[in-house]
């Protein structure tokens, strides 16, 4: 099969993760068969530095033309005194805005080999396995209208979310939850906002078409609370993009890092595929990033952009088996005087576990 990547490395350790993430989608596409192109272009801080914006034309040209992007990181403290409009992160919300996947479905797997890594008894994180469902273009992110107003010292957002918006998020929750544990947990702020409202009814109509699927709703607060308690009790988490946002970091906290998460944005014209963490400057160049949230994020890619669902699992397997081996990048050691395992060496043991698994399977191209 054939898939054109834009590759958009962005800010901070964005390029060092997003080297193993594609190492591995190459060495997949090797083995396979594939023909499998990648561009590099810019976005975020380093978009700023060398063109004046965080998201340039040719990036945008490139990424519309491609079957998949595949993102690192942006943000980059030295535009921390630009407004929302100008910084890093200004890029990577327009450019989600251009492809035009509205579901971000963000897994939290608790990997057994990590259940030390988490702060949080093994008995809690035990067999969690939880995918959120981020609404990723409504919501206070996008809603107009917003300002700082200098002179009067007031500033306002909005959140508006319409039916519509609601309801195609939504169904993409329930269909995913069909084919797992058939359960949707939709959480919201009724008690308190309008949008919130809006989007419980629409979420209980929306159910109706799904008579196998469980529905329960949690508010935000209460649901922050029953993550960190019972996260076993969740399948799927559907979220507007705030709430998604905030939660899907904590859901860090069940994997032992948030290094550790991966993301999928699918429902507009083109997948848009990044790790939930950060561009995190203060590690950026000194090989402690975790690479595995970009390179499970690659998995997704090989899921839902390439339609190669074994070779998915088998990248998810490298992982685990790594992880069962005892390497660790500095986020999930708990180990003080642990050898720590670098970005690139963590990449080079994932591929070689993965290389491993393909040539006992044989080529699955073969003829
Ligand atoms: C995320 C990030 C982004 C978001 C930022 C960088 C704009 O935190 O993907 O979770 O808030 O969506
Ligand atoms: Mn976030």
């Amino acid at each position: 099969m054939q898939l054109r990547v834009t590759v958009l490395p962005g800010d901070g350790i964005g390029p060092e993760v997003t080297r193993e993430a594609v190492s591995i989608l190459r060495a997949v596409a090797d083995h396979g068969g594939h023909e499998f192109t990648f561009t590099e272009l810019l976005i975020g801080g380093v978009a700023i530095s060398e063109t004046g914006g965080p998201l340039p034309q040719t990036t945008i040209d490139g990424g519309l033309a491609s079957d998949a992007v595949l993102l690192g990181a942006v943000g980059d403290n030295r535009f921390n005194h630009l407004s929302p409009e100008k910084r890093p992160e200004a890029g990577l919300l327009q450019i989600r805005q251009l492809l035009g996947g509205f579901a971000n479905l963000r897994p939290s797997v608790a990997y057994a080999a990590l259940a030390a890594s988490s702060p949080l008894r093994a008995d809690v994180t035990e067999g969690v396995d939880i995918l959120f469902v981020r609404e990723l273009l409504g919501g206070l992110y996008f809603g107009i209208p917003r300002a700082w107003n200098k002179e009067t010292g007031e500033a306002f957002n909005t959140m508006r979310y319409t039916r519509e918006e609601v309801q195609r998020v939504a169904r993409v929750a329930f269909e995913v939850a069909g084919k797992r544990r058939g359960k949707v947990t939709s959480v919201d702020k009724a008690n308190v906002l309008e949008t919130s409202q809006l989007w419980r009814a629409t979420v209980t109509e929306v159910a109706a078409e799904y008579p196998g699927v469980t529905l329960e709703h949690q508010f935000v607060d209460s649901m922050a609370m029953h993550l960190m308690n019972t996260p076993r009790n969740f399948d799927v988490v559907l979220t507007e993009n705030l709430f998604g946002d905030i939660l899907s970091d904590e859901a860090g906290v069940i994997t032992g890092s948030l290094g550790m998460l991966p993301s999928a944005t699918i429902g507009g014209a083109v997948n848009l595929y990044e790790p939930v963490h950060g561009s995190a400057p203060d590690i950026a160049g000194s090989g402690k990033a975790n690479p595995l949230g970009a390179i499970l994020t690659a998995a997704m890619v090989l899921r839902y952009s390439a339609g190669l669902e074994q070779e998915a699992v088998a990248v998810e397997s490298a992982v685990r088996r790594v992880l069962q081996d005892g390497h660790r990048t500095a986020d999930i050691s708990r180990d003080q005087t642990a050898v720590l395992t670098s970005t690139e060496a963590m990449g080079r043991l994932v591929h070689e576990a993965l290389s491993q698994d393909l040539g006992r399977k044989g080529s699955m191209h073969a003829v």
